[in-house]
């Protein structure tokens, strides 16, 4: 198993978390991404250092998925850092499991703005720190709006450095001043 730099999972890695993809890899990481379209794969390797971006082209309901993540691992190492936006929670609970074999590892789970008044659990590994970030939103004035992708990916790269065991970006309450 090769082992050159610290390896990230970006689980969704193509669409609002571009920006933490992109950041992860400035910072050195290999960063292993899944999502499904090429064409976004293109973009985000366009912005990112050469070497850096490790497309797992999978979608993240199929079986192919655990095989796909399993080559990952065994191609750069299990990963120190796994970054998820994917409603699939057994899914990550397995690629977590998967990961196991790693000597400790983060996982920074983002969730929307409903999961912080109402969330299932997921069971992780014991060498896992288990990190939240929940996206909320925007007062302006007299009305709200919904996060912007680099508030969205800003709010996740503070959480990079900060350690935390929960983030909120935005706001989450009052719940009722949420855009419709
Ligand atoms: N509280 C908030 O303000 C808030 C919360 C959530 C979202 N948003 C906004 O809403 C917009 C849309 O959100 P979104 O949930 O669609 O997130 P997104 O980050 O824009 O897209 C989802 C990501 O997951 C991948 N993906 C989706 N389904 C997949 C599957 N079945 N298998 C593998 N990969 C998959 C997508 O790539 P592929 O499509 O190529 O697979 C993409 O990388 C965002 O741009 C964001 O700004 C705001």
């Amino acid at each position: 198993m090769k082992r050159k730099s610290n390896h990230a999972l970006v689980i969704g890695g193509t669409g609002m978390l571009a920006g933490v993809s992109t950041f992860l890899a400035k910072e050195g990481y290999s960063v292993s991404v899944i999502g499904r379209t090429a064409a976004k794969f293109e973009k985000l390797k366009a912005s990112s250092p050469p070497d850096s971006v490790f497309p797992i082209q999978v979608d993240f309901y199929s079986e192919a998925l655990y095989t796909e993540v399993e080559k990952s691992i065994a191609e750069r190492g299990p990963f120190d850092l796994i970054i998820s936006w994917t409603p699939n929670y057994r899914a990550l609970e397995q690629i977590c499991e998967m990961n196991s074999q790693a000597g400790s590892f983060r996982l920074i789970h983002v969730k929307g703005s409903r999961r912080f008044f109402e969330d299932e659990e997921i069971v992780i590994p014991g060498n896992c720190t288990y990190e939240k970030v929940f996206l909320g939103f925007v007062i302006e004035g007299e009305t709200s709006r919904w996060l912007t992708n680099d508030e969205i990916s800003n709010g996740v790269i503070q959480q990079i450095a900060s350690m935390r065991d929960e983030r909120i970006v935005g706001q989450l309450i009052p719940y009722s001043a949420r855009p419709m």
